[in-house]
């Protein structure tokens, strides 16, 4: 059997007998092709945050499954997502991260200029020559906001992305998400890890208590989540916190639901995952450089009746980003191991048995899994 049939046997268990899955999942470079074939060319990837691209001319240049990117604010207003790679000879054209032009995109090579829209507008020194504009267009793809988050899929036969998303909102009224206007990009870091165990570990509560004993513990602590609805699609986990005395009522005015002392984890694989709370929602990105190797970015949209940005709360999301860069790491070694293989999933793991079940549906075969929704989701769906 190769590794991707082992991957689909996995991920065809139910809950009670869900396990790990095979640790050359995490090493195999054949593993991650597949990856990037069925799934970063084929699905929703998040990119960047809307208050990146606010303006006419911002721009998010990044590089997904190996196609250079950029989302770009035109002067229509509208967002749209290009190939970052100029028509003339392929030169990668805007720098990666976030940045804004003025006129028009212009190649740092010959100088060709495309509007904010993609076409070409201008090709200096040619006078013999015809370029037919029209066939020198930037590649365009399918572009999807979900909460002030954007996302892109490089498919041409994409879905709206609201499908792929499909019944996740009516979980979310009460925090409302959508809501959240500020925004501050976090760190992009580089980890020694598989991307997948970045995602896996964003994902579960579980560790919580040990890896961040005195972070993300004192905080929302292990014991107090639980799971709320997910499938292979996405899942939403959450948890009691620790209450911010006084931070309820400034965001949330006068009413005061219970659970607004507490915490919505939103898994949307392959490569978002965010944390909800008072007024906030922190997010971290998973993008695989190669199979062991993982650039990870992090950042927060906000409203500013809630969250202070004071150093105490970027101090300690560095803090717990290190515990889970350090830990991460640690796992990646082990899956180097041809010997030894991985156990059981437990009961506060179902959020891994859903990502697995999302690999299997894309790199093999299977049917999406049926909506699961646990008590907590009732509460949740009739909160407002
Ligand atoms: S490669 Fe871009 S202008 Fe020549
Ligand atoms: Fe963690």
């Amino acid at each position: 059997m190769t590794t991707i049939q082992h991957i689909q046997e996995a991920a065809i268990q139910p809950l009670e007998q869900a396990k790990s899955l095979p640790f050359a999942a995490y090493t195999d470079p054949a593993v991650l092709s597949a990856e990037i074939e069925h799934i970063f060319l084929k699905d929703w990837v998040f990119v960047c945050m809307e208050g990146e691209v606010r303006e006419p001319g911002d721009y998010f240049a990044m590089t997904l499954a190996s196609e250079p990117i950029m989302v770009m604010r035109s002067d229509d207003g509208e967002l749209r997502a290009l190939s970052n790679t100029c028509r003339h000879r392929g030169t990668v054209i805007l720098d990666e991260g976030a940045g804004q032009v003025d006129r028009y995109i212009t190649c740092p090579y010959h100088a060709w200029a495309y509007t904010k829209e993609g076409a070409l507008k201008a090709i200096p020194y040619n006078k013999l020559i015809a370029v037919d504009r029209s066939e020198h267009q930037l590649v365009k793809y399918a572009v999807g906001i979900w909460n002030g988050l954007v996302f892109v899929n490089l498919d041409r036969n994409a879905t709206p992305l609201s499908g792929r998303l499909a019944g996740i909102n009516k979980y979310l009224q009460l925090m409302q998400p959508g809501t959240f206007d500020q925004h501050s990009p976090g760190e992009t870091e580089v980890w020694q890890t598989n991307w997948k165990l970045a995602m896996e570990n964003a994902m579960e509560s579980y560790h919580l208590f040990k890896v961040h004993e005195n972070t993300l513990e004192t905080y929302s602590p292990t014991r107090d989540a639980y799971y709320i609805a997910g499938s292979s699609e996405w899942t939403l986990t959450g948890g009691a916190t620790k209450r911010k005395r006084g931070l309820i009522e400034k965001i949330f005015g006068g009413s005061h639901n219970e659970l607004y002392d507490h915490y919505v984890l939103v898994s949307l694989p392959p490569s978002f995952v965010g944390i909800i709370s008072y007024g906030s929602f922190g997010w971290l990105s998973a993008h695989p450089i190669d199979a062991n190797t993982t650039q990870v970015r992090s950042g927060t949209t906000y409203t500013d009746r809630g969250l202070d940005e004071n150093d105490e709360t970027s101090e300690f999301t560095k803090a717990f980003f290190q515990e889970d860069k350090d830990m991460c790491e640690r796992v990646q070694t082990g899956m180097s191991s041809k010997l030894s293989k991985g156990g059981k999933l437990v009961d506060m793991e179902r959020v891994v048995v859903d990502f697995h079940q999302f690999l299997g549906t894309r790199l093999g075969d299977l049917p999406q899994t049926a909506l699961f929704e646990d008590e907590a989701a009732a509460l949740w769906k009739n909160a407002t």
